[in-house]
């Protein structure tokens, strides 16, 4: 297993439409396991192939509170959305340090195929059901900032930005330093 390195928000892959995974073979066994090893590294609840670069539509998930075994999805599908609907703030492992309410149905079925190659359905609800539905997005370059008002994005784009230029700086002075010190 590998830890690989997440893409982060800019990154034209996050909003392409992952393809279809055609054959489950050990290649995406071990994407899979590297996945997983990367999302717990990051300590993530959930991941997109398409975070680390894949633009194949694979996920994986660990909402262990909600009593759910970690599993992974291949091809998963949305089939079937609740009508009651639930806000709860949410945050990316592709949008690091920032988090915001998202309203999303509260109950979905998805169905897809296990890493056996076995169809499986997984009902959820709560943060079993946000996270099934945040990382199913992400396979259609779609991302949290999405579901809130053009203004909110703005305000929240804009908030990320500053924090985050703030950390390339504190990198870029770091490395600087170290540098002069060489
Ligand atoms: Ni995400």
């Amino acid at each position: 297993m590998a830890l690989l390195p997440i893409e982060i928000l800019g990154s034209e892959v996050l909003r392409r439409r992952a393809a279809d995974v055609a054959e489950i073979d050990e290649d995406l066994r071990i994407l899979i396991g590297d996945m997983f090893e990367t999302m717990y590294d990051a300590e993530g609840i959930g991941l997109a192939a398409p975070q680390i670069g894949i633009s194949r539509r694979v996920i994986v998930v660990d909402v262990r509170e909600e009593g759910a075994e970690p599993f992974a999805l291949i091809n998963p599908r949305l089939v079937e959305t609740g009508q009651e609907r639930e806000k709860g703030e949410e945050g990316c492992l592709s949008i690091p340090g920032l988090a915001a309410p998202v309203d999303r149905p509260l109950r979905v079925a998805v169905e897809g195929m296990n890493a056996d190659g076995h169809p499986v359905r997984i009902e959820g609800e709560g943060l079993l059901a946000r996270c099934l539905q945040h990382e199913i997005d992400h396979l259609d370059g779609v991302l949290f900032i999405d579901h809130v008002s053009p203004l909110k994005r703005r305000m929240l784009l804009q908030k990320w930005k500053r924090s985050f230029a703030t950390d390339a700086v504190l990198k870029a002075e770091g490395e600087g330093r170290s540098g002069a010190r060489g």
